[in-house]
């Protein structure tokens, strides 16, 4: 028998189809990424993941529900249905790829260097780091990590649960620097200017995708149709000028 022409089951089991039905959008992401995702003063977690996953909701005519997940094991969590997507500023890698989909990028950005003060002027620029001198503070299950131990392969690598637990270690001279996303050591450089020195030119390349579980077209094509519209209208850029401009 041919198969249907247009088959019902996919949508029935997708994860939009499931959102709409419940009213509710789970979103997960990691609270400390920032201006991503971070917490005020009262503990409400704020951001530019935040913001989209609030108009995403919005057009979806859902409620939105965050879902505080530790990042060294968000990808279980996705998979495990904890929430319905990732909007955590995961970098699109191709291993990270055969475990889940992502829409198209959202924004793209590289890694650059928080360097312990005293090396001010000495160390300029992030090949330097590459000497068993040095050792280079990274978080776990990152980009920062992997690319630490790829561009700095003679430097000692000690990697951690968070960001902050990393810049301790720097501010501290336990470690000499610390490698990750450059938008969190812009806004980390400039919030405490006297705790580390940024190195702000990026030495990789990285786009941030909202990652799904895979097997789901219905979404996924929902989700760069969004992110489209969004920037089509204006939007998107009102919220990167609102966090990333200031
Ligand atoms: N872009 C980097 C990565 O994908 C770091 C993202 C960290 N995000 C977070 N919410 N803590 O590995």
């Amino acid at each position: 028998a041919p198969a249907p022409a247009n088959d019902q089951s996919l949508w029935e089991k997708s994860t939009l189809n499931r959102i709409l039905k419940r009213g509710e959008l789970r979103v997960g992401l990691e609270a400390g990424y920032m201006p991503f995702e971070m917490l005020d003063k009262k503990g409400n977690i704020i951001g530019f993941d935040v913001d989209l996953a609030r108009l995403m909701a919005k057009t979806m005519g859902v409620k939105l529900t965050l879902v505080n997940t530790q990042w060294d094991g968000i990808i279980p969590a996705l998979l495990t249905d904890k929430f319905d997507i990732l909007m955590g500023g995961m970098t699109i890698t191709a291993e990270r790829n055969l475990q889940v989909n992502f829409a198209d990028p959202y924004i793209v950005i590289g890694q650059s260097v928080l360097l312990n003060r005293a090396h001010e002027d000495k160390v300029t620029t992030y090949s330097q780091l590459d000497d068993p001198r040095y050792t280079i503070a990274t978080k776990l299950g990152t980009t920062g990590d992997i690319a630490a131990r790829r561009f700095m392969p003679r430097a000692r690598i000690r990697s951690f649960e968070s960001e902050a637990e990393a810049m301790i270690e720097v501010r501290s001279g336990r470690a000499d620097a610390f490698v990750y996303d450059l938008p969190y050591n812009v806004v980390y450089a400039a919030r405490f200017p006297d705790a580390a020195v940024h190195l702000k030119e990026p030495f990789t390349r990285e786009p941030l995708g909202w990652a799904v579980r895979k097997g789901d077209p219905d979404f996924l094509n929902w989700l760069n149709n969004f992110l489209r519209q969004i920037r089509d209208e204006g939007v998107y850029d009102a919220l990167y000028r609102k966090w990333f401009e200031n």
